[in-house]
């Protein structure tokens, strides 16, 4: 009996991410994006937190500044938070040498985290572009990114705009070339039915009216992308991830640390954003919800069913029924697989990032 419900628990917790992501690959993902296709030029606000980016935000701005659109149409702000190196001196002399953009430089005197830092820049008057695109100090875009993503906008209904992320430095960092390959699959898919509730806030538009709509970004988590995307999705916009974009980020060192962090963020999304949508009546029942569940699902659930089922198995070997074995032989003959080795470690971060949100939230995070 409990040899049938940890297979059971095992079986649930496999089946149900990958019939998803056949399911969404094979329907949603051959659709053609439903959306006004046209090259839309408008103002566009770009704005960069720093803290402490004294080593990228010159090679960051060189790379904003290949962009392939109307410099009369950009403002690039730069919102630091009291960084203790050179970054805030790098910004005004790139500004000084490069005097056909507008760069404004503002700061938020104390650090308090990427997400207020953020708002305090969207409430300054320095941010007027109709499009505001946040993009972190460490993102490299190809020449069209801004382009493409402004574009889309060209459609009422669109909400949000995100680039796929590639990392940096693929070779040595496998875990995250898998998880961005497997959920750039799902995340676009997603997107071409509605919204996704997952993005990525390294290279991402906003409609800035909208987020003004909805009170800025919300202050419960850390994140500038699921989170805001979401509410958006709820409010009935499309909140979308592009397939043709590739945004590349440099992996800092300290990876657990930091995929923890992040998935402590897409959690606190996962369990306040309705919840929050509701109360401030920015919801409207659509298919988004359908994506939303399984979603959240998947993040909230799903990672506990597997030290469940895994217990279950070993408590009854240990009741001396050695067929219980099997299976637990199996997955760990299965972790000698990169992929299945990825997956499990995924796991790991969902359900310690749900452990840690109990005592920190990690609002404003160690570099
Ligand atoms: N102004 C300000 N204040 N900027 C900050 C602060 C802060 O307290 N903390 C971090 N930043 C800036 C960084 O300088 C960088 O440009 C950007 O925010 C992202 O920070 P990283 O330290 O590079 O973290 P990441 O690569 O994991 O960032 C991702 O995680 C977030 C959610 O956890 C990004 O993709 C974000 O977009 C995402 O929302
Ligand atoms: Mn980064």
């Amino acid at each position: 009996m409990l040899e049938l419900l940890g297979l059971v628990l095992a079986g649930i917790h496999f089946g149900v991410p990958v019939g998803y992501y056949f399911y969404v690959k094979r329907n949603w993902l051959p659709k053609p994006w439903d959306i006004v296709d046209k090259d839309h030029m408008t103002k566009v606000t770009i704005i960069i937190p720093t803290y402490n980016e004294a080593a990228t935000i010159k090679e960051k701005l060189d790379n904003l500044y290949c962009q392939n659109y109307p410099r009369g149409l950009q403002e690039i702000v730069v919102v630091d938070s009291a960084s203790q190196d050179a970054t805030v001196e790098i910004v005004q002399e790139w500004s000084r040498e490069h005097s056909d953009i507008v760069v404004r430089q503002i700061s938020d005197l104390q650090r308090r985290g990427m997400v207020p830092a953020l708002n305090f820049a969207l409430r300054s008057h320095e941010t007027s572009g109709e499009i505001v695109v946040f993009t972190d100090a460490d993102a490299y875009c190809g020449p069209f990114a801004l382009r493409n993503v402004v574009r889309c906008f060209a459609d009422p209904r669109i909400g949000a705009v995100s680039a796929s992320v590639l990392p940096m430095d693929h070779a040595n960092e496998s875990t995250e070339s898998y998880y961005r390959g497997y959920y750039n699959t799902v995340r676009v898919a997603e997107s071409k039915v509605h919204s996704t509730p997952i993005q990525t806030g390294s290279f991402m538009g906003f409609r800035r009216e909208l987020l003004h709509r909805i009170g800025g970004l919300p202050a419960y988590t850390g994140n500038n992308d699921c989170t805001p995307a979401s509410v958006l999705a709820f409010l009935g916009y499309r909140a979308i991830q592009l397939e043709n974009e590739v945004v590349k980020e440099i992996i800092k060192k300290d990876q657990h640390l930091r995929k923890v962090r992040r998935a402590q963020h897409l959690l606190l999304s996962f369990l306040k954003t309705k919840k929050y949508a509701k109360e401030k009546e920015l919801y409207t029942k659509s298919v988004f919800d359908r994506i939303w569940r399984v979603e959240w699902y998947l993040h909230v659930v799903n990672p506990w069913l597997l030290p469940l089922g895994a217990f279950l198995l070993l408590a009854n070997t240990m009741a001396l029924v050695f067929t219980s074995l099997v299976p637990l032989v199996i997955g760990l003959f299965l972790l000698g697989s990169r992929t299945f080795r990825m997956w499990i470690l995924q796991q790991v971060y969902l359900m310690t990032a749900l452990v840690r949100n109990l005592w920190t939230k990690d609002i404003a995070w160690k570099q």
